[in-house]
């Protein structure tokens, strides 16, 4: 998955000089934390400006994450892994927008419905160290999960949308890049 051919890397060329007076893309792999995080593997995600920065520990069973993606400050942003299933109902979700206070806030909420609430609540398994940042038009969530319970293979997703309201994140779109933004994640490759 992380594997990047040479005909998509000569077609990135191609596309980053016709697009050079635009935006330059930074592939994951160069991409520094302002906040000098490192991590060992990254992805750049097909959907919704995001990547997905992660280190892997065995010993413990956790993975370190990042998760970035370009978006405006009155939207929101989520990643999640669903252990359980393939779709959206059981995902573990990390969700990141800034507060009404005027502070970036991120929290847990697990999926259980195609209307989640949204509010704070536990995952299946273990998060800690959690913190989020806004930089360079992108909001960023960091998290320790796990332990994970000796699997490594997960299905995931993320999510983004336009609006939060009384510190409730809105619904997003349900056509588009919205709703192609799942796959399959190894937190051994890479
Ligand atoms: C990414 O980093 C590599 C190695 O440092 C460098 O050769 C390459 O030009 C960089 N690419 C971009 C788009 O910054
Ligand atoms: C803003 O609210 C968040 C909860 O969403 C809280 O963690 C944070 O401390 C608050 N910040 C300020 C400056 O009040
Ligand atoms: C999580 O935070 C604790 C306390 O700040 C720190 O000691 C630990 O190294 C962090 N864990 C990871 C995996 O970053
Ligand atoms: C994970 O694997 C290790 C080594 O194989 C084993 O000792 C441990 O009991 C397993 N833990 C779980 C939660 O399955």
């Amino acid at each position: 998955m992380v594997v990047i051919s040479s005909v998509s890397c000569f077609t990135f060329t191609i596309l980053a000089s016709l697009f050079i007076f635009s935006y330059a893309q930074v592939p994951c792999s160069n991409y520094t934390f302002v906040s000098h995080q490192h991590f060992n593997s990254c992805i750049d995600l097909p959907h919704l400006d995001a990547h997905l920065h992660w280190t892997y520990f065995p010993s413990v069973n956790k993975v370190a994450i990042a998760y970035r993606a370009g978006q405006d400050p009155s939207g929101w942003i989520a990643w999640a892994i669903n252990p359980t299933d393939t779709g959206m109902v059981g995902s573990q979700a990390l969700v990141a927008f800034y507060d009404s206070n005027g502070s970036i806030t991120t929290y847990t909420t697990p999926i259980s419905s195609y209307s989640p609430s949204m509010q704070p609540g536990d995952l299946s398994f273990q998060v800690s160290n959690m913190s989020a940042e806004y930089t360079n038009n992108e909001m960023i969530i960091f998290a320790v999960l796990g332990p994970l319970n000796n699997q490594t293979n997960f299905n995931h997703a993320w999510q983004a949308g336009d609006t939060v309201s009384n510190n409730i994140p809105q619904m997003h779109t349900t056509t588009g890049p919205n709703v192609l933004s799942f796959g399959e994640i190894d937190f051994l490759s890479g």
